[in-house]
């Protein structure tokens, strides 16, 4: 079992990395550094474990939660959001080691149900261009700043002149999905095309509300 030093240090954020001594646990020196000084051991998710299993894993999952998913973070980007519909500002993604994701690194899971899982994730990011066309529709009467972070701005006649900024950034996860599954089958997952027919009209209160409601419950 996982001691409980180890989790505790797993617990902390990537700002406030370990000492050497303590990255041991998981990782040595030459491991965590390589020849170029680069720092393999930490991601988003914390320590990376160079033999995954199943509590390594599980402190990376805690860890995540912890740090990606507290209140202190998601207040913050809540906070910000009005900025977004006055002076739309992407977040640019760390850099990904696309090569460095392996099958190995599927622990405690089926890899069929996992690569299930990683190609429906990918269906349903896509077309994400209708996804954002449904929500403009849904909240152009109720919230139009929202609306346009949503889906953009439009002309008199309707048609897109710029996507929004919630655009611009799911546009990036299918193609992360699918190079998620490459990576882990060496073969590009066979989508179902998730088309959506657009409302002919601008939504009710009532419809923009359950509208947000299934937003949230797909995220
Ligand atoms: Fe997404």
């Amino acid at each position: 079992m996982t001691d409980r030093h180890s989790i505790d240090f797993l617990a902390k954020s990537p700002a406030d990395r370990p000492p050497e001594s303590q990255s041991a646990l998981v990782c040595s020196a030459s491991e965590r550094y390589g020849t170029d000084g680069i720092d393999r051991c930490f991601d988003l998710a914390g320590c990376c474990a160079t033999q995954p299993s199943y509590f390594t894993t599980r402190s990376r999952i805690n860890f995540a939660l912890e740090r990606w998913l507290s209140p202190a973070e998601l207040s913050d980007r809540l906070a910000e959001l009005p900025a977004h519909f006055t002076s739309p500002q992407p977040r640019r993604w760390q850099r990904v080691d696309w090569n460095a994701i392996g099958p190995e690194q599927i622990v405690g899971v089926d890899p069929e149900f996992f690569l299930h899982i990683v190609r429906a994730s990918a269906e349903v990011e896509a077309p994400i261009r209708a996804y954002s066309q449904i929500s403009w529709h849904q909240l152009a009467r109720l919230h139009p700043e929202m609306a346009r972070y949503m889906g953009g701005t439009h002309d008199s006649s309707g048609r897109l002149i710029e996507p929004g900024l919630w655009e611009k950034e799911e546009r990036q996860h299918a193609p992360a999905f699918k190079r998620i599954y490459r990576q882990l089958c060496g073969r590009d997952p066979h989508l179902v095309p998730n088309t959506i027919l657009l409302p002919p009209t601008f939504a009710t209160v009532d419809a923009s509300y359950c509208h947000a409601i299934s937003r949230i419950a797909t995220e």
